[in-house]
């Protein structure tokens, strides 16, 4: 292994989570309520059941109040719209997170579609996505907010920067390219239609790996000190591995998130933070959005 600092992100998500854990605590005290986050489960995916189970996890470490709602797998669309809704109109549910994937006989678009824009923590919503691009106020993504945090914390201001991110998703990619542009980063989105990728990943100050294939990112591909932030979570034989192939690009890089430790823990942080954000909106109160 070389030279590059490796990005801590258990520990950046620890610190958060402390954080927000405080906020709410002053939030409950002011409101006589703790903020509340409503996750949705669909069928036993057991991928899924973990995700779930932290998440509960984190909500009650945090002084949140968490309600789960589990949902055998053959729920029909309308029965799951309805809880939906019903979550929308409960006055002690600040963020809704309906966790993805659903089954394929469930639309997944309508379902997003469904939440009220203000409680959609995850930021899925063409509203919040709309907001992102057009620079409004709204919910981002927790994934790709967790990179930018990690990024400025690494970096500090990301101005001028060239940044290349990696895949397209709804989920990663899009919204990952518009905080790095709001953050005046010059940004290339890659895809699998991208001809010469190892040739544009060399251009950049940032890479960000979010496709979801294994160590597919190697140090020749690298700019010498450029900051790698790796979203891939991928199982091999032999345990998990990101989108990129850690020991060679840390050869080459100047700094590197690992998997796991690296973004993954990230995410739940983030969604408590948007989960604290959507409860003093609700409230009326004030709230620094960056203080965080
Ligand atoms: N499935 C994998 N990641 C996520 C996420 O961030 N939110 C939801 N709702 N589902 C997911």
């Amino acid at each position: 292994m070389g030279g590059a600092a490796v990005i801590d992100g258990k520990a950046f998500a620890a610190g958060l989570r402390e954080r927000v854990a405080a906020a709410t605590a002053a939030f409950t005290a002011k409101a006589g309520r703790a903020p509340g986050l409503a996750v949705v489960l669909v069928g036993d995916d057991p991928a899924s059941q973990v995700y779930v189970r932290s998440k509960g996890k984190a909500t009650a470490a945090a002084g949140m109040a968490g309600f789960e709602h589990r949902l055998p797998a053959d729920v029909g669309q309308d029965a799951l719209l309805d809880l939906v809704r019903a979550l929308n109109a409960d006055e002690a549910v600040d963020g809704i997170l309906v966790q993805l994937p659903l089954p394929r006989h469930i639309d997944e678009n309508a379902v997003i579609a469904a939440i009220d824009p203000d409680k959609d923590v995850d930021g899925f919503h063409p509203v919040n996505a709309g907001r992102l691009a057009s620079g409004l106020d709204g919910f981002v993504p927790c994934t790709p907010l967790g990179c930018l945090m990690l990024l400025r914390d690494r970096l500090g201001d990301l101005a001028g920067r060239d940044a290349v991110v990696i895949g397209r998703s709804n989920i990663v990619g899009k919204p990952m390219a518009q905080l790095l542009l709001k953050d005046s980063c010059t940004v290339t989105v890659a895809h699998s239609r991208t001809h010469d990728l190892p040739a544009l990943v060399r251009r950049a100050d940032i890479v960000v790996a979010a496709v979801g294939r294994p160590e597919m990112v190697k140090g020749d591909w690298l700019k010498p000190g450029a900051t790698v932030i790796d979203v891939g979570i991928n199982r091999v034989e032999g345990g998990l591995v990101g989108d990129v192939d850690f020991a060679d690009a840390a050869t080459v890089a100047g700094a590197i998130t690992p998997v796991p430790g690296g973004v993954g823990p990230m995410t739940i942080a983030v969604l408590l933070r948007n989960t604290l954000v959507a409860a003093h909106r609700r409230a009326g109160l004030p709230y620094e959005m960056d203080a965080l």
